[in-house]
């Protein structure tokens, strides 16, 4: 199997594969301050929710290796302003502001106990690589509860890139498809383009073809036509925001393959950690949409294909809980009801992992 390395700590610094350039280039950048890092998330050198999560915690760690401050209260004074422009990068995804607290949780302990920046410094740098190899153990966990649910031969599909270029890990949703097909499955997956920003086209079908899992691409608007077909046996997706009752923000054109996977039959599944649950919110309603340029409608890698008009471009939209079947997660899956499933999976013991 082959898993993507997207994002990397190392010596020299955060080295990120930029996913703009795939599948053409593979093209990789060093950057050296928490500035740099934040502005990699915003133009999406790195993206994918849990992906966008590594690389804010090792935004926060690299701001307080890097920081010029000479003593604690200096670093105290600007940890909040390194957190802040972490987080004004992009709305949707919950994982950036969860690693963000507890990168924050960390420095909170750490210097309530000691003024010894080269401590505190090695402490946070720690913690960021520790939020990366957890998603490893989180996705592979993910993978066997949901291959369980996968169908043992046929089509399956997803949607947008939710592989380990969007984990860091080995991938939420194609994580599921990489261990269901380990495990002998005999799986083909339909890739929709996932247009505007084209992830299904660039990342998942390079991430798929890698591994040598067979794959068909097609356009967005084919996907009510091989729902339609009765050979897809199951849909899996990531997610970027859980809200408490289940609803889920993932990848815009989510939402329109849930409601034409239940016209059809063909349970869709959510496949992400629970890192990815806002339990602060009661329904999808409150999630916050990203609303990208309009350039990325109109045109593409900077080829003109409709007129200069006005265009929208929300990144992401919201699939009621009524159309999930199921979420996995690293702890367990979740079904209906959502607010109490979500609820005990939240809290129960992290050790109540796959078998
Ligand atoms: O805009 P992106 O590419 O960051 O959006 C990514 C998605 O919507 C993914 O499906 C989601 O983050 C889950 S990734 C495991």
């Amino acid at each position: 199997m082959y898993v993507a390395q997207p994002i990397l700590w190392t010596d020299r610094g955060v080295v990120m594969l930029d996913q703009r350039f795939l599948p053409g280039e593979e093209i990789s950048h060093t950057y050296t301050n928490y500035q740099d890092v934040a502005k990699a998330i915003r133009e999406m050198v790195i993206r994918g929710a849990p992906a966008i999560g590594v690389a804010a915690a090792m935004g926060v760690a690299i701001g307080v290796q890097k920081s010029g401050a000479k003593s604690l209260s200096e670093l105290k004074a600007e940890f909040p302003i390194i957190l802040d422009t972490l987080a004004k990068t992009r709305p949707t995804a919950v994982d950036l502001f969860w690693a963000l607290d507890r990168m924050k949780l960390r420095f909170n302990e750490i210097t309530s106990r000691t003024s010894d920046l080269a401590q505190i410094s090695a402490t946070m740098v720690e913690e960021a690589k520790a939020v990366h190899s957890e998603k490893r153990t989180t996705d592979e966990a993910i993978g066997r509860f949901g291959a369980e649910l996968m169908p043992r031969e046929g089509y399956v599909m997803t949607q947008c890139n939710a592989g380990a270029l969007a984990t860091a890990g080995i991938g939420s949703a194609l994580g599921v498809i990489q261990v269901a097909v380990e495990q002998g499955k005999k799986l083909h997956v339909y890739v929709p383009e996932t247009r505007p920003y084209l992830q299904g086209a660039r990342l998942t079908a390079w991430e798929l073809h890698r591994s040598n899992i067979p794959l068909t691409l097609i356009t967005d608007n084919m996907v009510g036509h091989f729902l339609k077909s009765g050979k897809v046996g199951a849909i899996v997706t990531g997610a970027d925001r859980i809200a408490a009752n289940g609803d889920t923000a993932n990848k815009i054109g989510t939402y329109q393959i849930a409601v034409l996977a239940k016209e059809n039959n063909v349970p869709f599944y959510i496949a992400a950690p629970v890192s990815t649950f806002d339990l602060s919110i009661p329904s999808g309603d409150h999630i916050p949409i990203e609303e990208r340029s309009s350039d990325e409608v109109t045109q593409i890698k900077g080829i003109r294909i409709a007129p200069d008009v006005p265009a929208a471009h929300p990144a992401f939209d919201v699939t009621p809980n009524r159309y999930i079947a199921a979420i996995f997660t690293e702890r367990g899956v979740a079904r209906a009801p959502y607010a109490e499933s979500l609820h005990a999976l939240a809290v129960s013991a992290a050790s109540a992992t796959a078998k």
